[in-house]
């Protein structure tokens, strides 16, 4: 459990927060590439730590993320014109390039020079691999572009969607590290999912219901181990990296292409959830980016023409009893995803960290809220900079493995929880 104070200071990241502070460090995922798909394409919507945006990308293909709301009287652009270079407001005319510059103001004489003091806050935008990118920190102190293997392997080999969320981003993340539910809540679905099913390693997680759980710091944050029991005495873990302050990877399973997540606040009661699968040897199949696109796997079906899931708190999930009394879903509820959205969104938009009882398995979890808090601290009261941010600790991949009981995985598993290049990743 958590006293309330640390979960405020772990949960909001709003501006002048702590966290928010932590979160304005790195590079985050912001739009999917999709979203703005061609010059002066119409305008988005983004809200991201509790920041109102406007992203848009100008007649020459540069992409911008500016203040939401124009500078004269407040008019939102998302009623905006992207026309000749810019963003215009339609109440005035007064006119925005991507870095929130004020480039027209119709009424003043263009000898006044008026328009030059006019900026609006704005921050980069910057595609990498399927997605935009924003860093909303300081940019003196900008890190270097994000190293995501994911992000960075040809785009035959990778798919990635994103999920609104209704729900804080901290019990969103810490669901992605929390490797027991999935011999519960996923047991269905290990069967039955394209995306999951037929792998040897299957049988380990519906085997044994009391993995064990080794927790070992690394430099951008955990690897998470849990250990369930194989053949001749041998051990299955999977193992789970868990980055600052918000990216997770699931263990692979079988040749599977490899998945994980990044849950990034909208604001203290929203997040996405970011989805990625890829394989880091070979392009995706047919049937597999069909899956995706399908909404299987991690992936969701999207209420048509939105990012919201298909299956939603306004009707209860699709929640299907038969399935569940069948033995088909373990909830009730369909898909991988929405199994876990669903619950997580069911604790209440912040869970109340003060009530909990945590127990073995949650060790991750633990471990995971101690780093982020110590990292909060020194950022707050040392200006330290904090694990993640160094795109040297984005190398990293989850692995699943059969090991002998007397080995570490961290000492077996060393150059299976590393990318490299060319070969495939560690999975049974
Ligand atoms: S409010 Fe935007 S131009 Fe007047
Ligand atoms: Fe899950």
């Amino acid at each position: 459990m958590l006293r309330k104070d640390v979960n405020d200071l772990l949960t909001l990241t709003g501006p002048g927060t702590a966290m928010g502070d932590l979160f304005r460090q790195y590079w985050m995922p912001a739009l999917l590439a999709e979203e703005l798909a061609e010059d002066d394409c119409p305008p988005v919507r983004v809200k991201l730590l509790s920041e109102r945006l406007i992203a848009f990308r100008d007649s020459k293909g540069r992409y911008g993320l500016i203040d939401e709301f124009c500078a004269h009287r407040g008019v939102s652009l998302w009623f905006g014109r992207n026309e000749e270079g810019g963003l215009r407001c339609p109440y005035h005319g007064w006119k925005y390039d991507v870095t929130g510059q004020c480039i027209s103001v119709p009424s003043e004489p263009e000898e006044s020079g008026f328009c030059q003091k006019i900026k609006l806050r704005s921050y980069p935008l910057i595609r990498i691999g399927d997605i935009l990118w924003t860093h909303m920190g300081d940019a003196a102190q900008r890190p270097p572009e994000p190293q995501w293997e994911f992000a960075h392997v040809p785009p035959e080999q990778t798919f990635t969607s994103k999920r609104w969320q209704e729900s804080n981003w901290l019990q969103a993340m810490e669901g992605g590290i929390d490797s027991s539910h999935v011999s519960w809540l996923h047991s269905g679905a290990l069967n039955s999912d394209p995306l999951f099913k037929g792998a040897r390693g299957n049988r380990y997680n519906h085997g044994d219901m009391r993995p064990h759980f080794e927790v070992v710091e690394a430099d951008g944050g955990l690897f998470i181990g849990a250990r369930r029991n194989a053949e001749d005495g041998k051990y299955y873990w999977r193992i789970t990296p868990w980055v600052m302050p918000s990216f997770t990877m699931i263990p692979p399973r079988g040749d599977h292409p490899v998945h994980g997540h990044f849950w990034v606040p909208i604001d203290d009661q929203n997040c996405w959830a970011w989805s990625f699968d890829y394989h880091p040897v070979r392009a995706l199949t047919r049937e597999e980016r069909t899956a995706m696109q399908d909404g299987f796997g991690i992936h969701v079906k999207y209420a048509p023409g939105t990012y919201r899931p298909l299956a939603n708190k306004d009707n209860d999930y699709l929640m299907d009893r038969a399935a569940q009394k069948r033995g088909e879903t373990f909830s009730g509820v369909d898909g991988i995803a929405m199994q876990d959205a669903s619950l997580q969104e069911s604790m209440g938009p912040i869970v109340d960290r003060t009530k909990e009882n945590l127990v073995s398995t949650d060790n991750g979890i633990i471990m995971a809220r101690h780093r982020l808090r110590k990292a909060v601290e020194a950022l707050r009261d040392k200006a330290v900079v904090p694990p993640g941010v160094d795109p040297a600790h984005h190398r990293v991949r989850s692995a699943s493995v059969v090991l002998d009981p007397d080995i570490a995985f961290v000492d077996a598993c060393k150059d299976d929880l590393k990318v490299r290049p060319g070969v495939k990743q560690s999975s049974v």
